[in-house]
């Protein structure tokens, strides 16, 4: 995928290329041949309408080679890693790692917790989900998407979204209703810059300091962006030289990251400068191949970390106390039965510790409910496609408010919601 990724770019610029090229060499012709300043720009006219077919004649074959490439997934991104293993993290966190933990997961949790556990079994949400953001084609403009990979909804505003758009190198926050939306970290171009993103894999909304923290993975570090004042957004680096994979953070405010290659999961706590290893070995991953899947991770309101074992196609439970995992959901391989799972990717639970996780490769969200032995579909799970019953490569859940089920439809390119029936 990353090789299929830089070849669009690659085809993008010599596309550009080309267009300029012809360009340089009408004009050439025209000033060679031509002298008087009517018909100069009677030339000019004559180039500007020439590149207006060539774009005209080249964009559906360019839309159609972005189509023809196939839809990333965890695994497929994270197999083409070949970079070295970095030392130990050099950046200490600092204070910066969080002054106050109104987060929009928090957020949504404390809401959810009026609803019984009966309630929580008997929610239902709508079978076809309506396009809340993309669905305009794969690509970089406002009003597209190209991977999206994570979706929060606004802790204070159900309407907003912010969307991690993974393959843009940017996070839109996107008002629902709204054609298009607005880049808030990032878009700057793949690189290392403070200003850019490369490949950023998981993102949390933090309100009360009006700030994003973001995994940015392919530049191994973790960083904030403040984005209060559209003016003046600052960047700073929370931490560099690691792995990052995927963050959280919990009720007290303590950050947690996974470390792909490590296959462990670090918590840090307020004013730490080490972060210490909370949960680790287990089986978690497979490093025998080289394959390194993203770990999504959860921390739920009992401190206890759920950890998305992508390549067992199950979820990992520590706790608090125990220090010992078990498993969750799935652990029965690969396959689309309720008690299986495929490539699992993100998750959320709920305060009753149900799960509800995007399924990727079964195009569907499935719940578990606390202790279950299988899970039941609550979205999706019509095979793979783009109809309003189904998903492509689905790779993150949020809810609003109201119990709103929100999925970032990566294959897609679009954000779908899923309203709730009964809450
Ligand atoms: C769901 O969407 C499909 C395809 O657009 C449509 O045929 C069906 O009537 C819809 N179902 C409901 C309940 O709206
Ligand atoms: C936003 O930043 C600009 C530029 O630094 C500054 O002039 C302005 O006062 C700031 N606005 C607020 C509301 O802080
Ligand atoms: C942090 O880790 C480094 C390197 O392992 C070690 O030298 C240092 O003493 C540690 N600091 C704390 C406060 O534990
Ligand atoms: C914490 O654990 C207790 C006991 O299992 C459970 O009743 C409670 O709902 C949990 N709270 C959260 C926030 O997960």
């Amino acid at each position: 995928m990353n090789r299929n990724k830089i070849g669009v770019s690659q085809f993008q610029a010599s596309n550009n290329d080309v267009i300029q090229t012809s360009n340089n060499k009408l004009r050439t012709l025209c000033q060679q041949y031509l002298n008087g300043k009517f018909l100069r720009n009677l030339c000019i006219a004559t180039v500007v309408i020439l590149l207006m077919a060539a774009t005209i004649i080249c964009t559906p074959i360019f839309v159609k080679k972005l189509k023809g490439i196939e839809v990333a997934t965890l695994a497929t991104i994270t197999s083409t890693m070949t970079t070295v293993m970095k030392g130990e993290l050099t950046t200490p966190p600092s204070t910066s790692i969080s002054s106050s933990t109104t987060t929009t997961r928090k957020t949504t949790q404390s809401i959810t917790k009026t609803a019984t556990k009966e309630d929580v079994i008997r929610r239902r949400w709508t079978q076809n989900g309506t396009t809340v953001a993309g669905e305009n084609g794969q690509g970089n403009r406002l009003n597209q998407l190209n991977n999206p990979s994570r979706i929060r909804i606004d802790a204070d505003d159900d309407q907003i979204m912010y969307i991690l758009d993974r393959n843009n190198h940017r996070v839109v926050r996107w008002k629902q209703g709204e054609q298009e939306g607005e880049v808030v970290a990032g878009g700057n171009g793949i690189g290392s810059q403070l200003h850019q993103l490369n490949l950023p894999t998981d993102l949390i909304v933090e309100k009360s300091s009006d700030s994003l923290l973001i995994c940015d993975y392919k530049n191994e570090r973790v960083m904030r962006w403040f984005i209060g004042n559209k003016t003046n957004v600052r960047q700073q680096i929370i931490l560099s030289n690691f792995d990052c994979s995927s963050l959280a953070m919990d009720v007290d405010g303590n950050m947690y990251v996974s470390d792909r290659r490590k296959r462990e999961v670090k918590q840090w706590r307020k004013g730490d400068t080490n972060g210490t290893v909370i949960a680790n070995g287990h089986g978690l991953g497979d490093q025998s191949n080289g394959r390194f899947p993203l770990i999504p991770i959860f921390v739920d309101g009992n401190h206890s970390v759920y950890v998305v074992d992508n390549y067992n196609h199950r979820i990992l439970k520590w706790t608090k106390e125990t220090k010992q995992a078990i498993v969750v959901a799935g652990g029965h391989g690969r396959g689309d039965s309720l008690t299986q799972l495929a490539a699992p990717g993100e998750l959320y639970v709920d305060h009753h510790s149900s799960i509800y996780l995007a399924d990727e490769w079964n195009y569907r969200i499935v719940r578990w409910l606390n202790g279950a032995k299988q899970g039941s579909v609550i979205a999706g799970g019509n095979r793979q496609g783009r109809a309003p019953n189904q998903l492509n490569s689905p790779s993150s859940v949020a809810f609003d408010r109201q119990g709103n089920l929100y999925v970032a439809d990566s294959g897609n390119h679009r954000i779908q919601r899923f309203d709730v029936i009964n809450n």
